[in-house]
């Protein structure tokens, strides 16, 4: 058995997040193309020790850390103990709508079954990270995916591979709960399209996010933010997931990077991840 594991934890894009009305559950139905990032990711390293311990210096430790309940989950699931020390080493901004959670989280789910070889596949793992948040299922697969339902659903796309992000933020933190509850406080358009959009994201029309007007009420400084990466001639101008950082896209790295140049909140430039599993 391997003593330690060191798991990279990368953040992620919504290309597309639409939002449908809010279920009976709680949640919002959704259809969602995730992109997992290149060179924005937090590092999760596993090893064995008699007792569990959480470092995850920025964040909250213990039970109010996702990363903490995937070993309960785990522990629940394989009714066995499964102590292990993990270290966070984070990068990835909080409250900026780029997952850095919801990737330790499954960054965790990966390496305790590794370590442990508890033998779960990658579908039993799917199905722990669903109960823990929406992003985490996304996360244990990795790649391109279109997700639907509350994010559990998973179909394999290919890698917008001409695809730079520069990200900026968080223009303003913000609570994925209050930022919902706007959304439905201001109203929305009824049943969401499930089918994956078609065609380059370059094609005009498709990346978007439901989330937009809502973020916007609640921190109305990402407008100024939406507008300086417009100006510098971004193709599309992005909300990140239920937010607080902007990101916006270009086709080339070289562009992303004279834009970059230009603005005082970059906290990278990015591009799709190719995927571990090959299917982006
Ligand atoms: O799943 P996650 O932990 O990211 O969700 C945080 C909160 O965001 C939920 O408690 C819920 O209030 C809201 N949410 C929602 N519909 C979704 C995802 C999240 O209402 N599909």
């Amino acid at each position: 058995m391997a003593d330690h594991l060191v798991i990279p934890a990368p953040a992620k894009l919504n290309l597309v997040l639409r939002v449908g009305p809010r279920a009976p559950d709680g949640y919002h139905p959704l259809g969602t193309l995730l992109v997992a990032l290149a060179g924005l990711e937090d590092t999760v390293t596993i090893a064995a020790a008699p007792t569990r311990t959480l470092s995850c210096p920025g964040a909250p430790g213990g039970p109010a850390n996702l990363a903490w309940r995937a070993v309960d989950a785990l522990e629940a699931a394989c009714a066995r103990p499964l102590p292990a020390r993990i270290d966070i080493v984070k990068r990835i901004p909080m409250q900026a709508g780029l997952g850095g959670g919801s990737s330790d989280a499954a960054a965790v789910l990966i390496g305790i079954t590794a370590l442990y070889r508890l033998g779960l596949d990658v579908r039993e793992l799917e199905r722990l990270a669903a109960d823990l948040g929406s992003d985490v299922p996304f996360f244990v697969r990795g790649g391109t995916q279109w997700a639907t339902g509350r994010g559990e659903r998973l179909l394999p796309r290919s890698r917008p591979a001409d695809l730079w992000a520069v990200i900026c933020g968080p223009v303003a933190p913000l609570s994925t709960t209050d930022v919902y509850r706007t959304f439905d406080r201001l109203g929305h358009g009824g049943a969401i399209d499930p089918d994956p959009p078609t065609g380059p994201w370059t094609s005009g029309g498709w990346v978007g996010n439901d989330l937009w007007r809502a973020a916007r009420t609640l921190a109305p400084e990402l407008g100024a933010a939406a507008h300086d990466l417009a100006r510098l001639g971004a193709h599309e101008v992005l909300l990140c997931g239920s937010g607080g950082a902007m990101a916006g896209l270009w086709t080339t790295r070289a562009a992303a990077e004279t834009a970059a140049g230009q603005l005082r909140s970059v906290i990278a430039i990015t591009s799709p991840r190719p995927s571990v599993t090959g299917t982006g």
